[in-house]
């Protein structure tokens, strides 16, 4: 099955002139769906990951039915201010201004092996935030995890993880 027959290109969004790439339809067709995360637990499994972190909110989607998928659990990486507890931020820079990410401090054991997952790759400015604040916890990070990659925006390049993705575009 081609997987990219269920990622659609909306032209001119948000911004004109970016080529948004949709993974609405593949959430949307259940086999295609079942595929993709079937694919990405064999991607994943041999880095043995303890627990999987998923990055707020479409890399939720992603994550949470592969934690099931491996007999897993998951860890939610949110947008400042929406965790309970002790927390630690990481604050990143965008193409205008900052963002702040956070996740709750025990949320994985110093020295828990975790993947963590996203549902596309563009300037790798999302993950390699999350992997500073995942190491910040005492995570030790194996790999990152796409369903989408746009290799032109050399997103990998950003990585000190190994990085996999089951569709790129160029
Ligand atoms: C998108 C996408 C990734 C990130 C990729 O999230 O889901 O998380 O951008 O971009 P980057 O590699 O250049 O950092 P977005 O911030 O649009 O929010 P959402 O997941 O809540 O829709
Ligand atoms: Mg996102």
């Amino acid at each position: 099955m081609d997987l990219k027959d269920h990622i659609r290109g909306i032209p001119d969004f948000p911004k004109p002139g970016i080529l948004f790439y949709d993974v609405s339809p593949l959430l949307a067709h259940g086999p295609a769906w079942k595929t993709a995360i079937d694919r990405l637990a064999d991607a994943v499994r041999p880095h043995r990951p303890d627990v999987l972190v998923g990055i707020e909110s479409r890399g939720f989607l992603v994550a949470a039915p592969l934690a099931l998928a491996l007999g897993i659990g998951f860890v939610m990486v949110r947008k400042r201010g929406k965790l309970p507890g002790d927390t630690v931020a990481h604050s990143y820079d965008l193409e205008y201004g900052t963002d702040t990410i956070e996740v709750q401090s025990d949320a994985v054991k110093p020295g828990q092996r975790v993947v963590v997952l996203d549902d596309l790759l563009a300037t790798g400015g999302t993950m390699a935030a999350a992997v500073t604040l995942l190491r910040r916890i005492g995570a030790d990070v194996r790999a990152a995890a796409f369903l989408v990659e746009l290799t032109f925006l050399n997103g990998r390049d950003k990585l000190d993880v190994p990085s996999l993705s089951l569709m790129a575009y160029d």
